[in-house]
């Protein structure tokens, strides 16, 4: 049994297993001088201090929290973290003036990636993935769903999905797999983008299906990637192998993705920079959740970020996750997203919490497991060097997660 005690403000986010919208967004459910039970790598009891002392037996091991927030571990719903080497030459000449579309049609971007993933094996992409899981940790991240989509050949897609279920089993970041095998067009079907379409369809998907490698099936629908059609064609395919949907629309031009994402009732549509209004009604109306990735705003040198605060109006169950990848969003901190949401896009510092826990938990389905404090749940928490939780947001650049614990075990060496 552990006990945590004497958080100056335990972040609970209590509640409903479900994901949360409008004004249940900036209920955190905080307890001062807040502390916790854990049995059996489960939460058993959250209260205050005192509560939880009375309960604690001689063999408990107490923690004492020392005036510090408590809160859950981060939920990241989006990332690309499996992919070999970087795009440092793509973002030297993004400094230098050149658009991420220029530079992916002359061969850099998801390609260049796709090429260096390509020729390292399943174990080399481990020790490279392992890193970056070990960077997610140290940053509060606990669970992370991770794409595909640098293989693009059956062979490379089931590596880099095998990478990711290793990284769930070998490290103690948990991870929720999705098929991205529509991520681009690789260079081989590049004037048959059709016949791409179809090896996905016809080959990949039953592939992964019946491998259980992913819960999850998304398509980069964009201009130069996958049109509307074609994106509806890879879905329809997915759903009916029993996959549920993800979706990246709207990020670099407004194709209708969004209402695409309504019609196929997918479970999160992605990106939604440039979505408009008719767009994020037809997100409501289907209650698809909207998952914002500031990350990739800014380290594209973008000005415009999601309307966030239009969705929540419109009773968006909103999320915010990094976008982990190497060429848009380099990063594998949810504490800069934090910071980038309330500042750019006017969230509160309460919004952008639930937008990076429970919303996310519940965007994977597992809102009953993860996403808050509640008793029955994994106990995957953290402690964080503040006294009020909005210094999260407050505070930039560097990050305040001190501890962090994955089923009640205190996560000691982040790289697994
Ligand atoms: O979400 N938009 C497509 N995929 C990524 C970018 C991937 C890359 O540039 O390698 C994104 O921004
Ligand atoms: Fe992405």
């Amino acid at each position: 049994m552990l006990a945590v005690l004497h958080a100056s403000q335990l972040v609970t986010l209590a509640g409903p297993a479900r994901a949360r919208s409008g004004p249940e967004l900036t209920e955190l459910g905080i307890i001062s001088d807040g502390g916790l039970l854990v049995e059996n790598g489960r939460i058993s009891r959250i209260g205050k201090s005192d509560e939880i002392a009375g309960l604690c037996r001689p063999q408990t091991e107490v923690i004492d929290a020392g005036g510090c927030v408590v809160m859950p571990g981060f939920v990241d719903a989006h990332t690309h973290f499996v992919f070999a080497g970087d795009r440092l030459d793509d973002f030297e000449a993004r400094a230098r003036g050149e658009s991420y579309e220029q530079i992916a049609r002359r061969g850099g971007g998801i390609r260049s990636t796709v090429a260096a993933t390509r020729a390292v094996s399943e174990e080399e992409l481990l020790v490279q993935a392992k890193k970056r899981a070990g960077w997610m940790l140290q940053n509060g991240t606990t669970t992370a769903e991770a794409k595909s989509g640098y293989g693009l050949t059956i062979e490379d897609e089931l590596k880099i999905l095998r990478v990711i279920r290793r990284i769930g089993a070998e490290t103690p970041l948990q991870t929720v797999a999705t098929f991205l095998g529509a991520h681009a067009i690789p260079d081989e079907f590049r004037h048959d983008s059709a016949s791409y379409v179809s090896q996905i369809i016809e080959q990949m998907l039953p592939r992964v299906a019946r491998e259980e490698l992913a819960e999850y099936c998304d398509v980069f629908c964009e201009h130069g990637y996958f049109d509307i059609d074609q994106t509806r064609h890879v879905l329809k395919a997915a759903k009916q192998h029993g996959f549920k949907l993800r979706m990246h629309v709207d990020q670099l031009t407004n194709g209708g993705g969004a209402r695409l994402a309504a019609e196929l009732n997918a479970a999160t549509a992605d990106h939604l920079e440039q979505t408009d209004a008719d767009g994020i009604a037809a997100l409501a109306t289907s209650q698809v959740q909207p998952v914002l990735l500031p990350g990739s705003v800014y380290a594209l040198g973008a000005k415009k970020y999601p309307n966030a605060r239009t969705m929540i109006d419109a009773g968006l169950a909103v999320i915010l996750a990094t976008d982990f990848n190497p060429g848009s969003s380099p990063t594998a901190a949810m504490p800069m997203i934090i910071s980038l949401a309330v500042t750019q896009m006017k969230m509160s510092p309460a919004e952008a919490i639930s937008a990076t826990t429970i919303n996310a938990a519940a965007s994977l389905n597992r809102a009953t497991e993860i996403g808050s404090l509640d008793p029955g749940k994994r106990a995957n928490f953290l402690i964080c060097d503040c006294r009020d939780y909005r210094e999260l947001a407050y505070w930039f650049g560097f990050s305040l997660v001190r501890e962090v614990f994955v089923a009640g075990k205190q996560v000691t060496n982040f790289a697994g």
